[in-house]
């Protein structure tokens, strides 16, 4: 099964190629294109929904006759499309839902519409030696959302905690911008910073970290930043890079933290880990710490695989499909779990 997926729901448009046979198979990715306009957003320092959009419809159709192109395969061999339906900006999803179900009418193909989030978290079923099992507990960390989500298969699944407020992207990237007068994506900046130093003195406070609930709240973060900032304790590099460096870590407590408790509580049989933030490598070194220690399997995506991409959308194209009629798919810019 050859699956052509599209991805727009935020600044990237990619589209990829992935090929699945059974879903106790690893899906392998046989092309993952993903252009993005971040360089038009580097002015305002964040993403321009209009701009992002515009961008899009020039890209999109060049990047998926490049996906088709790097496979080596013709229309004529895709079993199916799937594209995402939401979340995300309704300008950049109806790029790609629109796309898809022009190219679905078209190609006589089927139509799977995804959920990005799910995304995030069955792109661990690419480029594996062993598939995870179930019941499975699923935790996605990007600029949008923090979600613990509770998977009882692949398609049975429960949200059962996450943030209340910013999510932990977000907050990197806020607080970046207070810290560096950094432009989106702020987390690449702040983690830089940080690996300057080796240790600093804890000011910032973890929110929400003695909550024995699986709730998270990363809004006051950015408040305690911008007290710190008005201090006039953190004006030169050295001193930012405290910061940063403090702020990294608040972020990653809390998240090890809530996961902690949703291990202990719920027993899962692996971890399923995905989002933007999983790039942090100070994320990442926690969790497989996490994951020793506890002794459960945990899975999360390479560098390339954690921000948005193509390739995630049909793995979980392939993992839970539907297949409506094509044109009764539409954008849901608040789309959840
Ligand atoms: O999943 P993603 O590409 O887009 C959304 O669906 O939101 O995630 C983007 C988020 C941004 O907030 C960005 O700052 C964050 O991932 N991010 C990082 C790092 N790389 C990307 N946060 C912390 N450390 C990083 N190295
Ligand atoms: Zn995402």
């Amino acid at each position: 099964m050859k699956i052509l997926a599209i991805e727009t729901s935020c600044d990237e448009t990619s589209a990829a190629i992935i090929e699945a046979s059974s879903a106790d198979q690893p899906i392998v990715v046989l092309s993952n294109v993903v252009a993005s306009s971040l360089n038009l957003h580097k002015k305002t320092g964040g993403i321009v929904p209009e701009i992002a959009a515009r961008e899009q419809m020039i890209a999109i159709l060049p990047v998926i006759r490049k996906a088709l192109y790097q496979a080596s395969l013709t229309p004529n061999e895709i079993n199916s499309i799937a594209v995402t339906y939401g979340p995300g900006l309704i300008g950049s999803l109806l790029v790609g839902v629109e796309t898809a179900k022009v190219l679905a009418l078209a190609w006589n193909k089927p139509l799977i519409p995804v959920n990005h989030l799910l995304g995030h978290v069955f792109v661990n079923w690419t480029s594996l030696d062993k598939v995870p099992s179930f019941p499975a507990l699923g935790v996605i960390v990007s600029g949008g959302h923090t979600d613990l989500v509770w998977f009882s298969s692949p398609s049975n699944f429960k949200w059962i905690g996450g943030t209340r407020d910013d999510a932990a992207g977000e907050c990197f990237d806020k607080c970046a911008r207070i810290i560096l007068d950094a432009s989106y994506p702020g987390g690449p900046a702040i983690s830089r910073e940080a690996s300057f130093v080796q240790s600093s003195p804890r000011v910032l406070p973890r929110p929400m970290i003695h909550d024995k609930s699986l709730e998270m709240s990363f809004s006051g973060l950015k408040t305690a930043v911008t007290l710190a900032m008005q201090s006039g304790l953190y004006s030169t590099d050295q001193q930012k890079r405290h910061l940063a460096f403090d702020l990294e870590q608040a972020i990653v407590d809390v998240l090890i933290r809530k996961i902690t408790t949703a291990i202990i509580e719920l027993h899962p049989t692996c971890l399923l880990v995905g989002g933007g933030v999983v790039a942090n490598s100070v994320f990442r070194n926690r969790l497989s710490s996490l994951s020793q220690e506890m002794a459960i399997p945990l899975y999360f995506p390479s560098l390339s695989f954690c921000g948005d991409n193509a390739a995630m959308i049909g793995a979980a194209a392939f993992m839970v499909p539907s297949t409506p009629p094509p044109l009764s798919v539409v954008a849901d810019p608040g789309l959840s779990f």
